[in-house]
Parts: structure tokens; sequence; C-alpha cells
């Protein structure tokens, strides 16, 4: 039987997403109205990519979270599907968090998701506790388990924290799913719990898999855990980071975690550390094993620190970026858009070998759903101080992407397209060196700009404010350069 506040969401969403559609992305996905954060139960279920997200259909700010739901055959056109769960019961009555998806033999959907209550303590205090809980369904419709919470505070390490228990990450081994939830340990940072399961519906606790020790921010949210190759990556989002270089920035950021997994011993030996994304709205991301075999992850295209700084009159808000397969390679994480974004590769426009200098403008290159790859090299024996790429640019407005090559650095800069807060605007990162060479690719989706650098060694997620109407691209730097250009129009 349905409850009441799934059939209230339901309806609302029925009722009211049709009147946001105006404000859509083309290809990105975004909540039916409302608000939108972290991506949940990623998956393949009865041969299609679900995806549910955090969801509050009624306002564009967060409230008590439902789970809402998209299916797609590739990862570029999605179908809406209704509200999957809302929190109407015991164990999730002030909230559905975040969690994940999987299909189970007997050819049901387990989602596996933090259920939240709060409770006045004996000292009056109020309090959140966070616990783990599963519902069972179609890939349509969800009942949850009559036994929830599955994992509670009796199932965390000593010190673990209750109030901070949640996110959980299944998967699939020969010998039962298995699942990574972040905690918060006694030392007042983040850890990474490791639990087993043979049916999904009761779980044991196995390790600690990695805790932070206070050096990578503070409370782990979101962790995804995989194999690639021989190694292990384990993807978590850090509350509270600070800066070490230009590696991390602060606040909330994304972390990849590279290396050894003892199955054995349940125990994980870090390789590496980097940060996922290094541009300014990008946070959660969770991934799924495709088919044929690929690693494909999404995030929310957003950020907690900017989440209320909104446009005006908006009725949906957040998004989530362009799926994106992952490698590594060499102890780093390798990002590339999914390649089934080439079946919508519309009109093209290509430029070889051209020299720039003074900003200038190539014909045809211009728009505001693309995808823009361009290659910088010197173009004489002087080597360059910069080049710099303005996009979504009129008289008034644009974003910018800056190389220096003497310093290996790229800079986004949003600064002038058409924010109205004062918030972050430019983040600068490091790029291999290659001397003056540098690839940029560039998914522009109306205000969303995903640049990937020299072919997914580094991706930057950033939004931008400016009106549809500002098109313009531009190339310039310093002295002399030599670019190729290759520009797609998305037809979708
Ligand atoms: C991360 C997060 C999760 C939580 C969810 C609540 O963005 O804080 O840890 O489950 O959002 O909406």
């Amino acid at each position: 039987m349905m409850s009441e506040k799934l059939q209230k969401a339901r309806e609302f969403e029925a009722k009211y997403a049709p009147f946001a559609d105006a404000e859509r992305p083309a290809f990105h996905v975004t909540g039916a109205i409302g608000w939108v954060n972290d991506p949940n139960g990623f998956s393949v279920y009865q041969g299609e990519y679900h995806l549910f997200y955090q969801y509050h259909p009624y306002s564009t700010n967060w409230g008590p979270m439902h789970w809402g739901h998209v299916k797609t055959k590739d990862f570029v056109k999605w179908e809406r599907l209704p509200v999957a769960i809302a929190p109407d019961t015991e164990a999730d009555r002030n909230g559905c968090f975040s969690g994940s998806a999987i299909e189970m033999p007997d050819g049901r959907q387990l989602l596996l998701y933090t259920g939240v209550y709060r409770q006045r303590r004996d000292d009056a205090i109020m309090e959140e506790v966070q616990h783990q809980c599963v519902a069972v369904g179609d890939g349509l419709n969800y009942e949850k388990y009559e036994g929830n919470p599955v994992l509670t505070a009796d199932d965390l390490p000593e010190g673990g924290n209750r109030l901070d228990f949640r996110d959980p990450k299944i998967w699939q081994e020969e010998d039962g799913y298995y699942a990574v939830v972040g905690n918060r340990p006694a030392d007042g940072s983040g850890s990474i719990l490791l639990y087993y399961s043979e049916d999904g519906f009761h779980w044991e606790f196995k390790s600690v898999l990695d805790a932070c020790y206070n050096e990578y921010g503070k409370m782990w949210e979101c962790p995804d855990f995989f194999p690639m190759g021989e190694q292990h990556v384990l993807l978590v989002s850090p509350q509270e980071m600070t800066p070490l270089g230009l590696e991390f920035h602060a606040g909330y950021g994304t972390v990849c975690l590279i290396g050894t997994y003892n199955k054995k011993e349940y125990s994980f030996e870090r390789d590496a550390v980097q940060a996922v994304d290094y541009g300014i709205d990008f946070y959660a991301p969770q991934t799924l094993l495709t088919q044929d075999g690929r690693r494909v992850m999404i995030a929310w295209m957003q950020n907690w620190q900017t989440a209320n700084c909104q446009q005006k009159d908006v009725r949906i808000f957040g998004a989530m970026t362009f799926p994106r397969e992952l490698e590594v390679r060499d102890n780093k994480l390798i990002q590339n858009p999914v390649r089934e974004l080439a079946n919508y590769h519309g009109r093209k426009v290509a430029y070889h070998n051209v020299v720039i200098s003074r900003e200038t403008n190539l014909s045809g290159v211009h728009g505001r759903i693309i995808d823009l790859t361009v290659k910088v090299r010197p173009a004489s024996g002087k080597m360059y101080q910069w080049f710099k790429l303005k996009l979504g640019k009129d008289g008034e407005h644009y974003a910018s992407v800056r190389y220096k090559p003497d310093c290996d650095t790229v800079r986004i800069d949003r600064t002038r397209s058409g924010g109205r807060f004062d918030i972050v605007h430019v983040r600068d990162f490091l790029v291999r060196d290659r001397k003056g060479e540098i690839t940029l690719r560039i998914l522009m989706d109306k205000n969303s700009i995903e640049l990937f650098v020299n072919d997914g060694e580094q991706a930057a997620t950033f939004l931008i404010y400016s009106p549809i109407t500002a098109q313009a691209i531009s190339f310039e730097a310093d002295v002399p350069v030599m670019i190729d250009v290759e520009k797609y129009d998305l037809k979708l």
C-alpha cells in the first residue's frame, strides 16, 4: 500500500514538473521539481541504468528527504519515474538519506539507505539518529522492509558515532553483499566502515576500511569502493577540508584514495590520494559498473557552501554531472565523459593549426549545448605565458579557462558570468608539464561547464549564470600560439 506521503509527493511532482521544463539543462539530470542533492542508487537494474537522488519536491531548499528516480539506456536521455521512497516509516520518519541499490538474484531491486529520525534525549536535547534501512521493489514501486533498521548503533565499532552514520554503498561479491558506510569515529573526523550480508537484510560489521585521522577533512560522506585493475578506489566526500597546496580546497571536497584491498583481512592500504574534481560544483560522486565493464561516475553538480545562493524564481535547484568513465593510470584517476555522448554529436566545426594571439573568435565556434575540444601548443620558438579560453560570452559576461605553462596551472574563473553572490568564483589547479601543450575538452550544457584536461587527467566542474544568449567563445594568448579546435553541437 502506498503511503500518503509518497502519494502526495508523486502527485505534486506530476502536477508541477512541466512548469520546470524550460529551466532544465539539455543532457543533465535534474529533479522533476524542487530540490535535488546527492545521486543515490546509481546501478544497473534489468538491463537499464537507474539513478535515484536526494529529493525535496516541495521547495528549492533541502527538506525532508525523499528519493527521486530516473533511468536511462545511454546516460544521455533519461526517463523520469515517480518518486521512489518518502520518509514515511518509524525508522526514516525524518528523512531517507543517501544510499545505493542493487539487483537481487530473484529479480527484485534492493535499496540500502540511511533512515533518519529525531528524538528528545532525557536531558531535553533533540538529537538525530542515523541508521541503515532497506526497501525492495520492482524498479518502480518499493516496500520498506519490516525489519528496518538493518544496521544501527549496535553495529558500530567502539567510538563510532550514531549521529553521523550514513550513506551505505552496496556491491555484490561471490559470497554475498558488502557495503561501505560513512561514520564519525571518536577523534571527531571520518571513517569508512565495511559491512557484510549474505542476503541484503542481515548485516554484520567487518572492519574499519579506512579512516581520516583528521587529515583529509572531517566526516567522510558518501563513500564508494570498487576495483580498478589490480587496485581499488575509495571515493569519499569529506566535510570541512583544508587546502593542501592546490590539491584540495577548503570546505566540502571530494577525495579519491587509490590503494590495495586485502579481501581476507578486509583492509585497504593507500597508494595515492587526490581530489576527484578541481572545480566548484561537484560533490558526493557515486559509481556503477556497466554491462560492458566500464566504471561510470556521476555526482551532484553543486556544493553545500553555495546551495543557498540560488538564482531568482527558480522551480528546480540542483543537477547531476554528466556521467564519466573512470580509469586508474599510474595511481591517478582519469575521468572522461561517457562515450555515448558521441551519438548525440550534431554539426561539427573544426580548425587545425590556427595561430592566434589577440582575442579571436572562430566562425561557427559558439554555443551553450556543446562538446568542444581545444588543443594548444607553442606557435614558434617562443613559449607563451598564458592562453585563455572564454565561454558563454557576450558584451558583459564570460567564464574563462586559463592555462599558464610556466607554473603548470589551469585557472577556471566565473567572476564575470552573471552570479549574484560574492562566493568562490575562481579556482587554480596543477596539470602535467607538457611543454606548453594542453588539451581542454569542455562540455557545456546551458549553465554548466565540465572541463577535462589532457584526456581526463583532471576534471573541473562549475556552474555559470550568464543568460543563455551569451553564446560566444574566444581564444587569446600573450604571444602567438597554435590551436586545433573541434566543436560539436549536441543534438538531443
Ligand atoms: C551529502 C549528504 C549525505 C546525506 C545527504 C542528506 O551531501 O550530507 O551525507 O545522506 O546529503 O541529504
